[in-house]
């Protein structure tokens, strides 16, 4: 009989806000060998919760047996500046997957979430383009969403603690479009057998994404379902004239070249 118990996690998937960390995080708990925790614990970024100390974090992990590997997500990890020591204070072997797309459409898609919690408090609707751009036409760099897709700046901070080979990095434009290869790569990455099947996945043509075959209400647990898949997930984005999309990428391009650099991989961003 495998002894069941709360383990902390070995990998940790650290962001990015709107990369595709939920839909990554429910694929790779098919693995037999992954338990994941379903909620987001944010121990390393809030203080309160960091305070709690280690046997907290620990009551926070889902029952595992030994041969599976505890897997914890809480996007705002990546760009919150005490986290990496934080982290490697728990355990300096820890795996780290951090999940990435195109800048622009992720600032479109964190636009859309703000938007809707705005709207939920009954604040008015703002146009993208008077929140990512100044009155003279400049991006708005104080803008924190605009922050959050500067993907180079938070990365230095990682890897100054830890070694880049401690790092994965997910494809989440690739993800949406053919997940499997991206989730063999991060198998591959885990030292665990390649049991994700391409055939556990079906791709639903009206959402636009891909969805566990067997069980649907699994792969996106009931609360999330409604939650995350019908809610948070495959919003609409904002309708932007192209100047301003255009204005956005001529701005992003030499940090993406930076990033690319600094993790020895292109993904292609458009700009
Ligand atoms: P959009 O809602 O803008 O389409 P996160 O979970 O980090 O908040 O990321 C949300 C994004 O995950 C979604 O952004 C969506 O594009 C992406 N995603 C990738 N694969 C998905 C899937 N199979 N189901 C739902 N969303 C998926």
């Amino acid at each position: 009989m495998p002894i069941l118990d709360r383990r902390l996690p070995r990998l940790l998937i650290i962001g990015v806000r709107k990369g595709g960390t939920r839909a990554l995080l429910e694929m790779l708990n098919l693995h037999p060998n992954i338990a994941m925790v379903p909620v987001e614990v944010h121990f390393f970024d809030k203080f309160d919760n960091y305070q709690r100390g280690l046997d907290w974090y620990r009551s926070q992990m889902p029952l595992s047996t030994d041969a599976q590997l505890t897997v914890e997500k809480s996007p705002s990890y990546y760009v919150t500046p005490e986290v990496p020591e934080r982290v490697y204070a728990m355990n300096p072997h820890v795996q780290l997957v951090l999940i990435v797309r195109d800048p622009v459409t992720r600032l479109l898609s964190d636009f859309a979430q703000i938007e809707a919690s705005r709207a939920a408090q009954n604040l008015p609707n703002r146009r993208f383009q008077d929140v990512a751009l100044l009155p003279n036409g400049e991006v708005n760099t104080q803008n924190r969403a605009l922050h959050v897709s500067l993907y180079a700046k938070f990365l230095s901070r990682w890897l100054h603690v830890f070694p880049r080979r401690q790092l994965h990095i997910v494809d989440g434009d690739r993800l949406i479009h053919d997940p499997y290869p991206e989730l063999q790569k991060v198998e591959r990455f885990l030292g665990l057998d390649h049991l994700i099947r391409r055939d556990q996945f079906y791709f639903n043509a009206t959402k636009g994404f891909y969805f566990d075959v067997d069980d649907h209400a699994n792969y996106y647990p009931h609360h999330y379902h409604h939650k995350c898949l019908a809610g948070s997930k495959g919003r609409r984005h904002p309708q932007v004239p192209d100047e301003v999309i255009s204005v956005l990428r001529q701005f992003f391009a030499p940090h993406n070249r930076k990033f690319f650099a600094m993790v020895g991989q292109d993904f292609h961003w458009p700009e």
